[in-house]
């Protein structure tokens, strides 16, 4: 393997634009954590030691050490650490976190770097916000229930969704899309049900041309993740699930670069009556904590 490819771009506005506005996005959030000196050391201690046994393990050259160097400081000034950590590590944060208790609902996955709070309010009969151009796509009517984990609906429960678009873009991420384009807060009814039209997303590809790519590349993997919905749930009193639903069957969907398909999150859509394509999937909550 070589990591030359690794040192020897000059760059593009393409990926760099994308990397900084989700790095931008990032430093506006406040981030804390109460660890305490005695769990820093341990965390430490073992993340090095990890380090030293794989250089160890696979006899690590000074010039791949000073790839990496040259490749970290990149990955910095194209603004893609939230890129890079949220497709090649979130999934085992959220993977402990959702394990480490009893948690009995609807199942997690991982954020991503496109989230936006405070996306429009919207009934619980509602169209995404969309543009005509996004009409082209095919419609996905996607409907259900928000209950707790006993199956009792839970009345004004609010489903913050937000997805790409039929070019497999994010508003707010990439150049010329309203802000608030297929991003929206649904509040669901007296029974917890919801029925959103929105339009099937692409599979998204992501940002290649920068170091995330080169890092992809220089192991021949592909950047791709299979169409997804993102999804977060929340309602008073209970734990808030942040998860992702991908299409029965699509592309992607075996060979995720962000490993964070699990099976539980399937959708499978049917036609109905009318034609169009139609599917329920219903979310359960845990009291919180
Ligand atoms: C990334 C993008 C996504 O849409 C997602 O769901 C996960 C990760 C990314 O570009 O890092
Ligand atoms: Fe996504």
């Amino acid at each position: 393997m070589s990591f030359e490819n690794l040192s020897t771009h000059d760059g593009d506005p393409t990926a760099k634009g994308s990397g900084n506005a989700a790095t931008d996005k990032f430093k506006g959030e406040s981030v804390k954590s109460d660890t305490s000196k005695e769990r820093a050391n341990a965390i430490y201690t073992d993340l090095l030691a990890a380090i030293a046994e794989v250089a160890h393990k696979h006899q690590v050259t000074y010039d791949e050490y000073r790839v990496l160097k040259n490749w970290m400081i990149q990955v910095g000034e194209y603004g893609e650490w939230p890129l890079w950590l949220d497709v090649f590590v979130e999934h085992e944060i959220e993977e402990i976190n959702y394990n480490r208790n009893d948690y009995t609902g609807t199942k997690g996955s991982i954020e991503g770097p496109y989230y936006v709070p405070n996306s429009p309010e919207l009934p619980w009969q509602a169209e995404m916000p969309m543009r005509e151009q996004d009409k082209a796509a095919e419609s996905l009517i996607f409907k259900g229930q928000v209950t707790d984990v006993e199956g009792q609906g839970l009345n004004g429960a609010t489903i913050e969704l937000w997805h790409a678009d039929e070019e497999g873009l994010y508003a707010q991420f990439a150049p010329g899309i309203p802000e608030w384009n297929l991003r929206g807060t649904i509040r669901t009814n007296e029974n917890g049900e919801f029925e959103i039209t929105t339009l099937f997303p692409a599979p998204y590809q992501i940002p290649a041309d920068g170091p995330t790519g080169w890092f992809i590349d220089s192991y021949g993997g592909h950047p791709w993740r299979p169409a997804h919905l993102h999804l977060m749930v929340k309602h008073p009193g209970y734990r808030e699930i942040t998860t992702q639903l991908y299409f029965e069957g699509g592309e992607w969907v075996d060979n995720d670069v962000a490993t964070a398909v699990k099976p539980e999150l399937m959708l499978s859509p049917q036609p109905n009556a009318e034609g169009v394509q139609e599917v329920t999937y219903n979310f359960a909550l845990d009291k919180e904590d």
